[in-house]
């Protein structure tokens, strides 16, 4: 492919992604859309090699710009969002302008333009499991989000669904469970834990910790998204997952223990989360079988160390925001 637009690239998985499309050689042209919100930072595609590389710093819900784009591109993978459930509790506003106004303005793009759209979203649209049973979410669970940001990712793949069945644009879309690795805020699970540990503080942990994830390492989530943009039938969703049906579950509490482990540190319990969803899991079958994709880190551990290792390397990267996120967290009891 000549030219490919990716939205969000700045931030966690979505720079994460342009890295690696420009490792395949997936395009020649990589431009990246992205308003820099505090989750973004231009810096995340420093060294990035094997494609050319261009930045442009605008809104995804500016339609002018966002037409504009779309016209020179043979491909869009949509990840701009407001991303972070707790800022969705505080105030969904940006939550609504970016994941459903913002994805409305893209659809109006691929509709004029005819382009390809790999639209990125979550498992939490399908609402939450409950503990202990061993039911997965397929792509054909019914949408039921519990926080404003889920209802409004929901709310972007409900119009994405629209435009293909309406339009006849060439969509797909992927619904992935939560992601970790290097370059994620932190003020998310993973990396606020590993911070935490490495500023000499305990973890903390929500509530009881009962809590089930079924986490991926962010390198196998965009090699997932590279297969459904390469060989994914238009119109399709694709969930992604790295568990396995029989695999054991995975609480936030067993995660926060094989940190502590590895990092020799040690952890508190804090107020639990408004509305936390009890339990994800995903059936990711259909990709597996139908695309041939498998994930590389089968075993956490082995990606939480690699993650560590990232973010003990890269202290410059996260210590200038630490305090202000654990000023934020405390406000709650967190
Ligand atoms: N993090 C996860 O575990 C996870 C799991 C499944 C799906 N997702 C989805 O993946 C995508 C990326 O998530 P992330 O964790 O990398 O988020 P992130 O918050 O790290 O990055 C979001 C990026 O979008 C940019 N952005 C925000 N509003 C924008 C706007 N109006 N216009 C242009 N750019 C804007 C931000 O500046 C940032 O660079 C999101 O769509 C999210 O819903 C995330």
């Amino acid at each position: 492919m000549t030219t490919l637009l990716v939205t969000g690239g700045a931030g966690f998985i979505g720079s994460n992604f342009v890295r690696l499309a420009a490792q395949r050689g997936a395009a020649e042209r990589i431009v990246v859309l992205d308003k820099l919100t505090y989750a973004g930072n231009e810096a995340n595609l420093d060294g990035i090699e094997g494609a050319a590389l261009e930045f442009v710093l605008g809104d995804v819900a500016d339609a002018e710009l966002v037409s504009e784009l779309v016209r020179q591109a043979d491909a869009v993978v949509h990840f701009a969002a407001e991303s972070h459930n707790d800022n969705s509790l505080r105030d969904p506003s940006a939550f609504v302008q970016t994941n459903v106004v913002g994805t409305f303005a893209l659809l109006e793009a691929v509709r004029e333009h005819g382009t390809r759209l790999h639209h990125i979203s979550t498992d939490e649209v399908f609402g939450d499991l409950p503990l202990g049973g061993d039911e997965r979410f397929v792509e054909t669970t019914p949408y039921n989000p519990s926080s404003p940001y889920s209802a409004t990712k929901a709310g972007s793949d409900h119009l994405v669904r629209a435009w293909v069945r309406s339009f006849d644009i060439n969509a797909t879309i992927s619904n992935c469970s939560n992601n970790y690795g290097p370059y994620q805020h932190v003020e998310k699970f993973i990396p606020r834990q590993i911070t935490n540990i490495l500023t000499g503080q305990p973890a903390k942990l929500y509530g009881s910790g009962e809590q089930v994830r079924d986490w991926i390492h962010v390198d196998d989530h965009n090699d997932a998204v590279l297969t459904i943009l390469e060989r994914g039938k238009p119109g399709e969703t694709y969930n992604i997952g790295a568990s396995a049906p029989g695999d054991a579950h995975v609480t936030n509490k067993q995660v926060i223990e094989a940190i502590c482990q590895i990092m020799g540190g040690t952890y508190e319990h804090v107020a639990d989360r408004p509305g936390h969803d009890q339990r994800y899991t995903m059936d990711a079958t259909k990709l597996r079988e139908e695309l041939g994709w498998r994930p590389r880190y089968t075993d956490l551990r082995d990606g939480l160390a690699q993650t560590i290792a990232w973010y003990t390397d890269n202290r410059g990267w996260w210590e200038g925001v630490k305090g202000g996120v654990e000023k934020q967290y405390a406000l709650s009891g967190q």
